[in-house]
């Protein structure tokens, strides 16, 4: 058996299917009923969960390490009695859809499963709910409709301001989702989109989410894209997109807190995993940080792209990050801080740890010159704060630069600290080394780094130590 997405108590959640209409806004009144439906749901779990919410924070064993029981859902359907064809053909958008409506009214009832079985279920977009358990059996494939018009067109998100291009359940042996996202690449490199792409999964305003033991293959845009969501879990995931497709993440964590990554593996065309939280002046003023954010024993791959990246779009703050056991191989760059003037917002208080990099371009990343604006509206004059960020415990063979380090004039990354880093650099540049507008802090770093990085004490490290005074803060 295989098990697929579930938000144990979700409020919404999303598959190019899953988009829950919370912030969403459909257009349609019959949809807006559905809208404040979820509106009061939310706000029910808001205080449900405020109750226990201190417990659980990341400290300084992360987030990951908080695991909770999942209870059997009492009520299962299977998608064939909704009149469901897994024949690869039959397009069954309205199945899913009145399957999910049906599974509505056992929300109170202990939740459902919606079980699908082993086949490929052709469908456009639909909606997750709360207390909801979406089971992929063993080779059950859910197949992306290549027809836009069954992606239905929603309202930018409202800490982006702009498009991006112009639960709950159990169980073990993963299905598959296959966003077949080769026709919405050639649209977004042809320039024929008419809107933004979709995700595969998009999990809107929600709470308690698992994601477990699924394949996202060839998502049309990001596969998985939780946001506005606190304790999230996403394990045992492989995602899989053409290395040259076009902007394709993996994993975007957007202004979430209390998220889990572990034991997945991701191959995409851009960034792997990007940890984000809104775009200039927008995120500023929705303010909603990525905070607790654990991510352990994961793959990645990312010939084009940057296999772990902060921003470019972090305006409402990314903080309390920690990061270990990380394998990176055959990618552009390692780990990547974006930012730019105009964005505001912070990223601070990082450690990422155990770190396995081979051939990688660049190992280390950071630039405040990541100019892409949703609009002429931003503020110049937002500069956001990047400090307090350590890199330990790396070993690095065949990389060609170790570290590019371009902070913003006025704007100093501070606090940058290397510890026992160890790189095998094959490019024969006379130094591999990069450093402007930045200071840090290094110890045992080869090959060794600018003096920028070696001018101040360990003691402005920041560690793992530090993440429960700051988590409980
Ligand atoms: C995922 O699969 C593993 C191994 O089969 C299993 O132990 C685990 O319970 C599954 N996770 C969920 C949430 O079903
Ligand atoms: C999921 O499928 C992939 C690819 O077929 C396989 O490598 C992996 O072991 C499977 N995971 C589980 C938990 O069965
Ligand atoms: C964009 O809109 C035009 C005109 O309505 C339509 O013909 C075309 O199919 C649309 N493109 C996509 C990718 O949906
Ligand atoms: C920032 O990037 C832009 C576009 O790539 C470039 O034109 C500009 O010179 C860069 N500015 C700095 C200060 O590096
Ligand atoms: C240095 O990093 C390597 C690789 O992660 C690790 O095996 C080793 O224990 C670290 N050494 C110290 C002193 O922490
Ligand atoms: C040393 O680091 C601290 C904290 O990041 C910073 O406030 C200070 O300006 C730095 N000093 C030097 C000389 O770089
Ligand atoms: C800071 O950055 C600006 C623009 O990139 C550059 O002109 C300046 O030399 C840098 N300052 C230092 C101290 O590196």
């Amino acid at each position: 058996m295989k098990r697929l997405v579930f938000p144990e108590t979700a409020v919404g959640a999303g598959v190019p299917f899953l988009r829950s209409l919370l912030v969403e806004f459909p257009t349609s009144s019959e949809d807006m009923g559905f809208f404040y439906d979820f509106l009061a749901i939310l706000i029910l779990l808001l205080v449900l969960v405020d109750a226990d919410n201190n417990s659980i924070r990341n400290g300084a064993e992360g987030y990951c390490n908080y695991k909770r029981s999942l209870n059997p859902r009492p009520h299962s359907v299977t998608i064939t009695e909704f009149g469901a064809v897994g024949d690869g053909k039959t397009l069954n958008t309205v199945a899913f859809q009145n399957a999910v409506f049906y599974l509505r009214s056992f929300a109170d009832k202990g939740g459902a499963q919606l079980y699908v079985p082993k086949g490929k279920w052709l469908t456009g977009s639909f909606n997750l709910i709360s207390h909801l358990t979406l089971f992929l059996e063993k080779d059950a494939i859910i197949v992306g409709s290549q027809d836009s018009s069954q992606w239905p067109i929603v309202e930018p998100l409202p800490s982006y301001g702009q498009g991006q291009d112009l639960p709950g359940q159990r169980h073990r042996d993963n299905g598959t989702i296959d966003g077949q996202g080769l026709i919405w690449w050639e649209w977004l490199n042809s320039q024929t989109l008419n809107y933004s792409r979709p995700h595969i999964l998009e999990l809107v305003n929600s709470i308690d989410i698992v994601v477990s033991n699924l394949t996202f293959l060839n998502s049309p845009a990001w596969s998985i894209h939780p946001v506005y969501c606190s304790k999230v879990e996403i394990q045992n995931i492989i995602i899989h997109a053409s290395f040259d497709s076009p902007f394709t993440n993996g994993i975007v964590p957007d202004s979430c807190s209390n998220l889990c990554i572990e034991d997945s593996s991701i191959e995409v065309g851009h960034d792997a995993i990007a940890i984000k939280s809104g775009w200039d002046n927008y995120g500023i003023t929705f303010s909603t940080p990525s905070t607790d954010i654990h991510i352990r024993k994961v793959h990645l791959q990312t010939p084009l792209g940057s296999a772990l990246a902060f921003g470019s779009e972090m305006s409402g703050g990314i903080s309390l990050v920690y990061v270990e056991h990380l394998y990176i191989g055959n990618s552009l760059t390692g780990i990547n801080f974006k930012t730019a003037p105009g964005r505001g917002g912070f990223i601070k208080n990082i450690v990422i740890s155990s770190l396995e990099m081979e051939n990688v371009h660049n190992a280390f990343w950071f630039t405040g010159n990541s100019s892409r604006h949703p609009d002429e509206q931003y503020d110049p004059d937002a500069l956001p704060v990047i400090q307090q960020i350590t890199l330990k415990n790396v070993v690095g063979t065949n990389i060609f630069t170790a570290g590019f380090f371009s902070g913003i004039e006025n704007d100093p990354f501070t606090g940058i600290c290397l510890s026992n880093i160890t790189l095998s650099i094959t490019s024969d540049l006379p130094f591999s080394w990069s450093c402007s507008n930045v200071s840090g802090y290094s110890e045992s770093v080869f090959p060794s780094p600018c003096s920028d990085l070696t001018s101040n004490s360990s003691l402005f490290c920041f560690s793992l130590e530090d993440f429960s005074t700051l988590s409980d803060a």
